[in-house]
């Protein structure tokens, strides 16, 4: 599989964030990452489905991620459908009813909107309880931080979940496709990539000038 970054456009200055999109589509950026929070499942607020909307009209090649940090985040498939969304990537840990036929139910309800659905877990949480569902879901976003803040230290334990899953994956021959957020570095990057993360979300790893942007795409993306 080739190896994707998908922008978490959150650590920008939002006063500055449509001139930085604009100058991540030139450098051949097509995944842009949007955090949804909502002040319950997090403790932070952050962007929406408008948000989501306001990007793809203007870039309708750029595939949109929406990472909800929502409580019950099957309440808002349908508006993130309606507003562009292409990757509907929700916590497993924010939905209450957590048996496999709410969690299909869901699963089937974002692809009926013509979404790819994503199921995010945290740091603590095992991948192996994803089992009944791996063939269900189209990506695991596994977290390496806890979700709601930038800026944070990747936590150790999601080395061991990418590698679960990716042993998983190959084993069974699944298609599900591996994506880790939250402390991508310079000194990280390549244990996440040797692990089995296939993409990679990166805030502070492309908050860098221009002109060095597309270098930290190419170490990700290419082999550097
Ligand atoms: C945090 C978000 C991340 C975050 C990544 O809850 O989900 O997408 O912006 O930030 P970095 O890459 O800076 O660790
Ligand atoms: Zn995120």
């Amino acid at each position: 599989m080739k190896f994707k970054t998908a922008v978490s456009i959150y650590v920008f200055n939002f006063l500055e964030v449509g001139n930085k999109i604009d100058e991540l589509v030139k450098k051949g950026v097509d995944w842009i990452h949007v955090d949804i929070m909502d002040g319950n499942f997090v403790n932070n607020y952050a962007l929406c489905q408008k948000f989501c909307k306001d990007i793809k009209d203007k870039y309708p090649n750029v595939l949109i991620d929406a990472h909800l940090m929502c409580l019950e985040p099957q309440r808002y498939i349908k508006s993130f459908a309606e507003n562009g969304t292409n990757h509907f990537n929700f916590h497993y840990e924010s939905v209450t009813d957590k048996n496999t036929e709410n969690l299909t139910k869901i699963i089937q309800e974002v692809k009926t909107f013509d979404m790819k659905a994503v199921i995010a877990i945290n740091p603590e949480t095992s991948p192996e309880i994803l089992k009944p569902i791996l063939d269900k879901v189209d990506g695991i976003m596994c977290m390496s931080i806890k979700p709601g803040f930038n800026g944070q230290k990747l936590n150790e334990m999601v080395y061991k979940n990418i590698e679960w899953l990716s042993n998983y994956k190959k084993k069974n021959k699944s298609k599900f496709f591996i994506q880790v957020d939250g402390g991508v570095r310079e000194e990280t990057y390549l244990k996440l990539k040797q692990s089995g993360a296939e993409i990679m979300v990166v805030g502070a790893f492309v908050n860098v000038p221009n002109e060095e942007l597309r270098k930290q795409i190419e170490k990700i993306e290419g082999n550097l």
